[in-house]
């Protein structure tokens, strides 16, 4: 999925987040967004997301204009090719892990007979093959974050949006979630875009990096 932003600007009321902001990220680009908190790493994805909309200036998304978009389901289409992950994993906590996967599958209308075999495949790409029946409450942090990944990848996304998705994590959880991300970078080439402020990561992977300041 090639993500093309046009001369954004996003304004909250008098706080100007981004002025004339212009970048591409292409297919199987895998990208680093940083910046102090409160410079906009949060908005960048929400606008990709089509959850925010710019003041002016466009988000596109391979060629087409998210604002220009007219049909509901054209952006369930773009929705669907599009897997997010958070600093706070967002599993639900009544359901366990297997279940939280399923329905997501169900949500974009997975063929239910292949459901079964799909968790399986994700599970083993998170490593996750032998807790994935347990409920969130019974899993470390690290854990639930490759759980939320595996959810997030369990419907072929074309793009993972990772927001801080290290931020709860201590330094081995959080390498070893960069390095599954790496993998599925390599082998699927699924675009990347990961927000951090971690400049460990930043310093040690060579990858592009998109650096917001004021
Ligand atoms: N819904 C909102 N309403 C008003 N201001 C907001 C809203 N969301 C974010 N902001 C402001 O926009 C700026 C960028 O926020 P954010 O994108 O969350 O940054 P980051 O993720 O880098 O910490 C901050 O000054 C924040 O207070
Ligand atoms: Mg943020």
């Amino acid at each position: 999925m090639e993500i093309v932003f046009d001369k954004v600007t996003k304004n909250y009321g008098p706080i100007n987040v981004f002025r004339d902001l212009d970048l591409k990220i292409k297919a199987g680009d895998f990208i680093f967004v940083t910046g102090p908190s409160g410079s906009g790493k949060s908005t960048l994805i929400k606008m990709i997301l089509n959850q925010v909309k710019p003041s002016s200036g466009h988000v596109i998304i391979d060629g087409q204009k998210l604002s220009e978009i007219k049909d509901k389901r054209e952006i369930d289409r773009i929705r669907k090719k599009t897997g997010v992950i958070f600093q706070d994993f967002q599993l639900i906590n009544d359901l366990t892990i297997e279940e939280n996967i399923a329905l997501a599958l169900d949500i974009v209308g997975y063929p239910a007979d292949k459901i079964s075999s799909r968790i399986n495949e994700v599970v083993k790409l998170v490593k996750l093959q032998h807790r994935y029946f347990l409920f969130p409450s019974q899993l470390s942090g690290g854990e639930l974050q490759r759980a939320s990944l595996a959810r997030a990848l369990s419907v072929e996304p074309e793009v993972i949006l990772a927001d801080e998705p290290t931020g709860n994590l201590d330094p081995t959880n959080a390498w070893n979630l960069i390095k599954i991300l790496q993998e599925i970078n390599e082998k699927f080439k699924t675009t990347i875009v990961m927000t951090t402020h971690n400049m460990d990561f930043i310093e040690s992977l060579d990858k592009k990096v998109i650096k917001l300041d004021k």
